[in-house]
């Protein structure tokens, strides 16, 4: 069957538009605080081990699903085999509609930051807390973010999301390196790397676990069928194995880096590395504040503007989710689509909006068993979106693959492209992994966690 379907032109087309998804706030804003909040090194290296054990063949076999199916995961599902398996598409647009829900209010405030910056005005430390309680600003900014991305989505694959991310990734990056070589000056500097790469065993514990592989899962864009979604969208002569090592590097790389800029500057000034959601904003103007005026205000802008440009990339595979199923099933025009989305986005994120200290109800929105300290809407709706939907839907789609779809065809798929693929070792491992690894680190973890953080059974503890 010839596919009309849009497609990416292409490898690198491909290549930077879901790196563009991965690579995001998760990487630059939550990425650094979950480390600074679950134990630092010892963090990072849980992390790590599950980027490559685990997400590494999840994330080629979704690309595999959607090449093979040539829909967007409600769709692949239902085309691929059973019906029945829908609802795990249903569950990813779920996820993704939710994550998108928060991940725009950040996005706002990033772009205030950015906005703050040029005016020349360096919100040091508390300043950020007031900041974001402005919420008819925070608010504003969040329905421009939303009609521009919008705008580049209604455009489509080739036109809207490749463009973009082809142009913005590149910049990221080498601002990145820039700012490391900074912060690496300073006083202090050692010890945030100390606390950064020299991991403390003692500090890992169910909770810790649980955030490192959500995060992993968040910061990969997987589980929630972005990458199924994407897959449909790739030509059969491209190699998903090579595409999908680099899509994994890109995106440690990313996060491995933020990291590097924002421990040594954590501990030159003095802060508290549990800064939580507001740690990048507290940290980074505080060492834009110290270089020389003009130079502190053009890179302090310039930062704020690439992590929003970084956010906008991944908010379009977000939002892209949706619409592709609006398309898909419910033959939707994707310009009528689009607006439907990112209006009901909008209205979800209004909790998130006002649980930032404006409204004390959702500021203090629940407090899990054994623990004292409440949590606000924002962080609640992380742990259930992208701490436990998406290994969920992670662990649906290894079983999905290994007992429904069948190895041998996920192997053949990905033979287009990457011709030995399924005599190689990693073949094995990848199946391996699916069949064994991943049901049953997923499976563990989910029942203990939701048992431990969500009904307070102390297994471990
Ligand atoms: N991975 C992105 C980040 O790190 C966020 C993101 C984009 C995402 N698309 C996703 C997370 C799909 C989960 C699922 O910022």
């Amino acid at each position: 069957m010839v596919s009309t379907r849009n497609k990416f032109s292409s490898k690198f087309g491909f290549i930077a538009a879901a790196a563009g998804s991965a690579v995001g706030l998760g990487n630059i804003w939550k990425f650094p605080f979950e480390v600074g909040k679950n134990g630092g090194a010892a963090f990072l290296l849980l992390y790590l081990l599950f980027c490559f054990v685990l997400c590494y063949p999840l994330l080629i076999t979704e690309i595999a699903i959607g090449r093979n199916a040539q829909k967007s995961p409600v769709g692949a599902f239902k085309a691929i085999h059973h019906p029945k398996w829908t609802f795990m598409g249903i569950l990813g647009v779920l996820a993704g509609v939710l994550i998108l829900s928060f991940y725009t209010i950040v996005t706002a405030w990033v772009f205030g930051y950015f906005v703050e910056m040029l005016l020349g005005n360096f919100r040091v430390g508390d300043q950020f807390s007031e900041f974001i309680q402005d919420i008819e600003m925070i608010g504003g900014y969040s329905l421009f973010i939303l009609a521009v991305v919008a705008f580049i989505v209604s455009r489509g694959v080739t036109r809207g999301i490749e463009k973009a991310s082809k142009i913005l990734m590149p910049v990221l990056i080498f601002i990145l390196f820039f700012l490391i070589t900074y912060s690496l000056t300073l006083d202090n500097a050692l010890e945030g790397i100390k606390f950064y790469l020299v991991p403390d065993f003692s500090r890992i514990n169910v909770e810790v676990i649980y955030r490192a592989l959500g995060q992993a899962f968040f910061s990969l864009s997987l589980g929630m069928g972005i990458l199924i979604t994407y897959g449909s969208y790739l030509k059969k002569k491209e190699d998903i194995v090579f595409s999908g090592a680099v899509i994994t590097l890109a995106d440690i790389a990313i996060a491995f880096l933020a990291g590097l800029m924002i421990f040594p500057i954590v501990f030159s000034q003095n802060l508290s590395t549990d800064g939580g959601a507001g740690l990048i904003f507290i940290t980074m103007p505080g060492i834009f504040a110290t270089m020389a005026p003009g130079w502190g205000i053009f890179i302090g802008s310039l930062f704020f503007l690439l992590l929003a440009f970084a956010a906008i990339t991944s908010i379009i595979s977000l939002l892209e989710l949706p619409v592709s199923y609006l398309v898909d099933q419910h033959e939707i025009k994707r310009d009528n689509a689009v607006w439907i989305a990112a209006g009901i986005v909008f209205l979800l994120s209004i909790p998130s909006l006002l649980g930032s200290g404006y409204s004390a109800y959702f500021t203090q929105f629940i407090t899990y068993y054994g623990s004292e300290v409440p949590i606000d809407f924002m962080t609640f709706l992380t742990d259930v979106s992208s701490n436990t939907l998406l290994p969920f839907v992670g662990l649906l789609t290894s079983l999905f693959t290994v007992y429904v779809w069948k190895r041998k065809k996920l192997f053949q798929e990905l033979n287009h492209g990457s011709e030995n693929f399924s005599s190689s070792w990693l073949s094995k491992y990848v199946g391996f992994c699916l069949q064994f690894i991943a049901p049953a680190v997923l499976a563990v973890t989910f029942v203990v966690t939701i048992l431990e953080i969500f009904f307070g059974v102390q297994l471990f503890s």
